[in-house]
């Protein structure tokens, strides 16, 4: 009889401490605005993580570089300060992963069928594998879309970018593809970029009208080319040792709330930067031209070199792997 009590009493206390205990915290921290879709998507895994967690993990959303700018947002996660983030592909480099600037190559996916078959693909899976070494998990692939350029002069033909000073992410690849244009690449946080052209520290730069729009990167900008030369989007990623050591039902809840965030990301993203390119219209401060066929073709004779310049660092097979993809 007396045991029978100790256990019933050892059983309500373990249910009491189960109910009561802390709920695991993730922070989730990124440096666009929350209406894009990442920030959407960010709101979209929080909801989910939450309600399929019930409670027992909580996600706090930090947008707009609250927390950390672009460099230092990887630091932390490695270092445990922050559980989670959606850096761009172009931001592994400086960690010392060099492989993600496949996605930066110019012209190097016709559309987004062949991007998703890739990032969904051995190739996504080789480098989230490259990831682990840095101690680092990926989760998923987001996108945002396919990159404009922007200036204060019209850039139509590869002539009119010399000796524009062009803010780019930290991708050595950017950085050969400016260079490839004529244009004097330079590295600036996310975060900086509005601050920087209106100062005139740089001239140009290039996003998704997403991106453009919700920095107001309209306002200094007087030029819009939609060329659609080359692509931006994420890999989100979680410090493997805070992921290895959740509890495995917490871990397959979020791995299913990742995956219908993902689903949700993918959904919405065309059409933000459609919306947002409409916006970019309305607000009447920018010129958008669309490059004709020919000024394309000539952007993509100046380009598709810097595929051979990266063979040896991104991987020549990896490279390969893309143009062999079916469209
Ligand atoms: C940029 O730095 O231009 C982008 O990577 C920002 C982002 O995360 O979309």
């Amino acid at each position: 009889m007396k045991s029978l009590s100790a256990l019933c009493s050892i059983l309500l206390l373990s249910l009491s401490l189960s109910v009561s205990a802390d709920p695991i915290i993730i922070k989730f921290s990124h440096v666009v605005a929350p209406d894009t879709p990442k920030g959407r998507a960010a709101e979209k895994f929080k909801q989910l993580a939450e309600e399929l967690t019930k409670g027992r993990v909580k996600v706090e959303v930090y947008p707009n570089s609250q927390l950390y700018k672009d460099r230092e947002e990887l630091e932390a996660l490695q270092l445990g300060s922050v559980q989670m983030l959606a850096p761009s592909m172009a931001k592994f480099g400086p960690m010392g992963v060099r492989e993600f600037e496949l996605f930066d190559l110019p012209f190097l996916f016709p559309n987004s069928t062949v991007l998703h078959r890739v990032m969904d693909g051995e190739v996504g899976s080789k480098l989230f594998a490259k990831l682990d070494t840095k101690g680092v998990t990926g989760l998923a692939f987001w996108d945002n879309g396919f990159k404009q350029m922007s200036a204060n002069r019209p850039l139509h033909n590869v002539g009119d970018f010399k000796g524009l000073k062009m803010r780019i992410q930290s991708s050595k690849v950017l950085e050969a593809q400016m260079r490839a244009l004529g244009a004097i690449p330079q590295v600036m946080a996310f975060s900086e970029v509005y601050t920087g052209l209106q100062q005139g520290v740089v001239d140009g730069t290039e996003n998704p009208v997403s991106n453009f729009y919700t920095q107001k990167m309209n306002e200094v900008q007087k030029d819009m080319t939609i060329s659609n030369h080359g692509y931006l989007g994420y890999a989100v990623v979680t410090n493997k040792k805070f992921w290895d050591g959740l509890p495995a039902d917490i871990r397959s809840e979020l791995t299913e709330a990742m995956k219908e965030a993902t689903e949700y990301e993918r959904s919405i993203a065309q059409k933000d930067n459609d919306d947002a390119l409409e916006k970019v219209r309305a607000a009447k401060t920018t010129t958008i031209y669309v490059l004709s066929d020919a000024e394309r073709a000539a952007w993509r004779k100046a380009l598709v070199p810097v595929h051979a310049e990266f063979e040896n660092v991104i991987g020549k097979d990896l490279i390969q792997s893309v143009y062999d993809v079916e469209a």
